[in-house]
């Protein structure tokens, strides 16, 4: 760190030509010390405000862009993908900072090669107090405080939203908007961490790396009717995969769609000038003619030190804590809740239920062109529903996309339904623990709810679905049995992991959507979909019957199975996220595009981490995929296995026995759930986290029970997540066990100090030995929040609390408007009209005469009348005049 800039030549001439070439505005600024030896604080002030411009530039350039878009009424593919990756205030604060910190780094290189045309080592430029600098002004620094963490009986009960405080020694471990963990250094392009092929002719063990649309075409590319179907698992089990990756993995994308430097639209331009990353179509593509490049957005990066290289940003929880539920920021949580609700329960859907059945929440969205969730006329062959377009009409400014704890809950009907069962899952168990707890407050109700629903999650993932996926064997000899919390396991996700190898279920996603009626039969009514029609169409779950017969349909489907010549279907490949027109994302060029992104090293130095061996030419290559037209075929590609991208490369390995992954995946993915496990403080079967009781009851967990209590659906396989050959096979409801919740009952006393003091007008939860306790609104708690059970003299100490009523009306300014009159009611108040002031006996003699006076007066007026008027008329009548004549 004190390494002086002085003993280095370069330097000493980069200082001269610094102070010889900066504006007289940074120069001036030079401070006394370390002038000389470092950069010094102008040239990176100057740095700083110029990399404030351009991201900030870039930043607006994309603000226009979507407004156009907007005003064409046009939804890219890659709008769609920046929409599905979409992250909230907090992610987006990191990522600006983040951003900002890269671009100034960025800057200093470019300022310091122009001055000096030396490719300089910046650890000898930036002293430490610059680094601090850059830190700070970028808004870094605070990013990456250690958080301060609770101690209170609450917080060794519940995990916080953000996943923090999960390890009390590393904090940041697990949590939100950290990075991703490294298992194996990168190997970026440059040491700043520009993508492997990032210059086409750049080359890795002597051979450049091949354009990821070819390996998609020449290796994965497969006719949506040329697959073959897994004849023993569900295709629930691939939404299952999915769902739990939303609960794990979240890479934000930049939010610039322009070019930092340029300023060119990186949905256009085929130029790489970062975040655009563009994927090339080779002339050999079909696609050849309509656009010579995809457009790719490079991952965000997260705030690390100054001068190291490029880390990408989880912007979820890294638990399996359901957090596609409940969200992974405070904000989002609260806004999911239904805060009214004194049973603690998630907000529904306002507008629509599915025959009385909770849907999610819409998002508000201001721009409803940008909405990409409702009916799409121009793409969709099936005709719009008359409804459709009425409901489309009705909603004004609220969308169809619905809102989760996940941004990418609306990608297909698959996992919207996923959503919307675990939602009413989620007011399920917090109705029934009411009932047995009515004194718990919403939160409790809340957070009970969600620990069991966390619980719930591990168990079926780790019980159901790991072994299914690597193998019982392999499941065995990875996954040992589990020995307790281990604070030195990192339980953060591997860049691997989201990038690579928890892909590997891309290529199990069947191209047709099955949705089936209630007999588990094709009905007319709700027609199988291509995939591409499912992509963010909510809508249809509104309208075309809810989620009972897409759930059918995953229950009934058999999943695609992987193989050599059969890998991804072309409703991948072809039509991602084709929605108003543009050009279709292709799903395996962007996953491969985003491993070279990540600087993810290749295939054999990943399988030599597994401690695998590594293929050295292409009879060992054709050896371990057991199939040599596939070695082959990569091997003309990449010319050495070395270099092969190691998604491509693990999905090709033929599946372990009873597995669906070959070995390299299934030590990958082992090892990242292992992580998950071991270091989870909150894992459901770490002494202290449930009692045995309540453990013994989640392990009676089912999703078919699930699926029987959320859903109209009667009939449901016994195992979910393997086929059902034939309706038949499948059992009625009341044939599958509840989980019975009795464990969660709290106890009435305490073995120490007896009957746990409770309020009758509050809440209050005992935790260990201390009872807490809370008012509901409207009402002030008087006296201690919580008290403790004294062992020594067996008393609660302090006194209990009360709750007293607020008055309201007693507030200053008052509650009411000022017309209105307030009144006190228990636990609220009301404004109403004043009533009329109370009459006075003077008051009331002075109406009465008022009255009599008004009397009179109109009896003399009618006197008047009849006199004056009638008695002129008279001589008009007949009678009269014959009686004069
Ligand atoms: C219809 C089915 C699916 C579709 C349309 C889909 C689509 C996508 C897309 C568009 C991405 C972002 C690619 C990128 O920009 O890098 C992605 C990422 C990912 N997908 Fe899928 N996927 C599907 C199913 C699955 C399944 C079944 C799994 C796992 C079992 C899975 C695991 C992942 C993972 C781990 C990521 C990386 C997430 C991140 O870090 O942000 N996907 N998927």
């Amino acid at each position: 760190m004190d390494t002086t800039c002085l003993e280095s030549f370069s330097c000493l001439i980069i200082s001269i030509l610094l102070i010889l070439c900066l504006p007289l505005s940074a120069t001036s600024h030079f401070p006394s010390h370390n002038a000389t030896v470092y950069l010094g604080s102008s040239f990176i002030q100057e740095a700083l405000r110029r990399a404030r411009e351009l991201t900030d530039t870039a930043y607006a350039h994309t603000n226009d862009r979507v407004k156009t878009s907007v005003s064409d009424g046009s939804v890219r593919p890659s709008d769609l993908l920046a929409l599905f990756k979409q992250t909230g205030p907090k992610t987006r604060t990191h990522v600006r900072s983040a951003e900002f910190l890269d671009n100034t780094v960025e800057l200093i290189r470019e300022m310091v090669y122009t001055h000096s045309m030396d490719k300089p080592d910046l650890t000898e430029l930036l002293s430490a107090e610059d680094k601090e600098t850059i830190l700070q002004l970028t808004g870094c620094s605070s990013e990456t405080l250690r958080p301060v963490c609770k101690s209170d009986c609450l917080s060794k009960r519940y995990r916080t939203i953000t996943g923090h405080c999960n390890n009390r020694e590393n904090p940041q471990w697990g949590a939100a908007n950290t990075p991703y963990a490294r298992w194996l250094s990168p190997e970026y392009e440059d040491p700043r961490g520009a993508p492997r092929g990032w210059n086409p002719q750049h080359t890795y063990h002597n051979h450049t790396l091949p354009p990821v649309r070819s390996v998609s075409q020449e290796v994965l590319y497969t006719h949506n009717e040329n697959i073959s179907l897994d004849m023993s698992l569900s295709h629930l089990l691939v939404e299952w995969g999915q769902w739990i990756d939303h609960d794990l993995t979240l890479t934000p994308q930049s939010p610039s769609t322009a070019a930092f430097k340029t300023g060119a639209d990186c949905t256009r331009t085929c130029s790489r000038d970062t975040p655009c990353f563009p994927i090339q179509i080779p002339l050999s593509d079909p696609r050849t003619g309509t656009q010579s490049c995809m457009p790719f957005f490079r991952s965000a990066p997260s705030c690390t030190v100054p001068l190291g290289h490029r880390e990408q940003l989880n912007a979820i929880t890294a638990f399996v804590d359901a957090s596609m539920v409940y969200g992974s920021s405070d904000g989002l949580s609260a806004a999911l809740r239904n805060l009214s609700s004194p049973l603690g329960l998630l907000a529904v859907n306002q507008f629509h239920s599915d025959q009385g059945l909770g849907f999610m929440p819409f998002l508000t969205r201001t721009q409803m062109n940008l909405d990409p969730c409702g009916p799409r006329e121009r793409i969709d062959p099936i005709p719009l529903s008359e409804t459709a377009q009425r409901l489309n009409i009705s909603m004004g400014n609220r969308s169809f996309c619905f809102q989760a704890g996940d941004s990418r809950a609306n990608e297909h009907l698959g996992m919207i339904t996923l959503h919307t069962l675990f939602l009413r899952e989620h007011n399920r168990l917090a109705e029934e623990l009411h009932m047995l707890n009515p004194h718990w407050s919403p939160d409790t109700l809340y957070q009970e709810a969600r620990k069991i629903l966390g619980a719930v999650h591990q168990i079926l993932t780790w019980d159901h679905y790991l072994p299914r996926v690597l193998g019982r064997s392999a499941n065995l000899a990875l996954m040992p049995p589990y020995e307790g919390y281990d604070p030195t396991a990192d339980p953060s996700i591997s860049n691997i992991f989201s990038t690579a190898a928890f892909r590997f279920a891309h290529v199990t996603v069947h191209p047709v959507v099955n949705r089936l009626g209630p007999d588990y039969r094709l009905s007319p009514e709700h027609p199988a979909l291509p995939l591409h029609h499912s992509l963010f169409a909510s809508w249809r779950v509104v309208q075309e019957g809810g989620i009972d017969p897409v759930l059918r349909g995953l229950l009934l489907s058999p999943a695609k199975l992987q193989t050599a010549d059969q890998m991804m279907v072309e409703e991948l490949t072809e039509r991602l996220f084709q929605a108003q027109g543009g050009l279709p994302l292709d799903l395996a060029a962007l996953n491969l595009q985003r491993g070279r992104d990540h600087g993810l090293q290749g295939y054999s130095a990943w399988r030599e981490l597994c401690g695998l061996s590594a293929p050295v030419n292409e009879t060992d290559l054709a050896g371990i995929l057991g199939n040599g037209v596939l070695a082959r075929k990569l091997l003309n590609l990449y010319g050495t296995a070395k270099n092969i991208d190691v998604w491509v490369g693990a999905i090709s390995e033929p599946a372990l026995p009873g597995g669906r992954v070959g070995p390299l995946l299934a030590c990958l993915i082992a090892k990242q759930f292992k992580a998950l496990q071991d270091g989870d403080r909150f894992w459901w079967q770490n002494e202290g986290v449930f009692s045995s009781a309540q453990r013994d009851a989640l392990r009676t967990t089912s999703l078919s029970r699930i699926i029987c209590d959320n859903t109209h659906i009667r009939l449901v396989p016994f195992d979910p997540f393997a086929h059902t050959l034939h309706p038949d096979d499948l059992l009625p409801c009341a044939r599958i066990g509840h989980m019975n919740l009795s464990a969660w009952r709290e106890p009435d006393t305490d073995p120490v100090c007896g009957t746990v003091p409770r309020l009758s007008l509050g809440f209050s939860v005992l935790c260990e030995s201390e009872v807490m306790y809370q008012c509901p609104t409207g009402y002030l708690l008087q006296g201690a929040t919580q008290i403790t059970c004294d062992p020594n003299t067996h008393q609660w100490t302090p006194q209990p609390p009360t709750c007293q009523d607020i008055d309201e009306c007693s507030a200053h300014p008052s509650v009411c408007p000022p017309h209105l009159q307030c009144l006190n009611t228990p636990g609220g108040h009301t404004c109403t009209e004043p009533a009329a002031p109370p009459l006075s006996a003077s008051s009331i003699v002075a109406s009465v005469m008022s009255v009599l006076g008004g009397v009179a007066l109109i009896v003399l007026l009618l006197a008047c009348y009849q006199r004056l008027i009638l008695r002129r008329a008279e001589p008009l009548k007949a009678e009269c005049c014959q009686r004069r004549s």
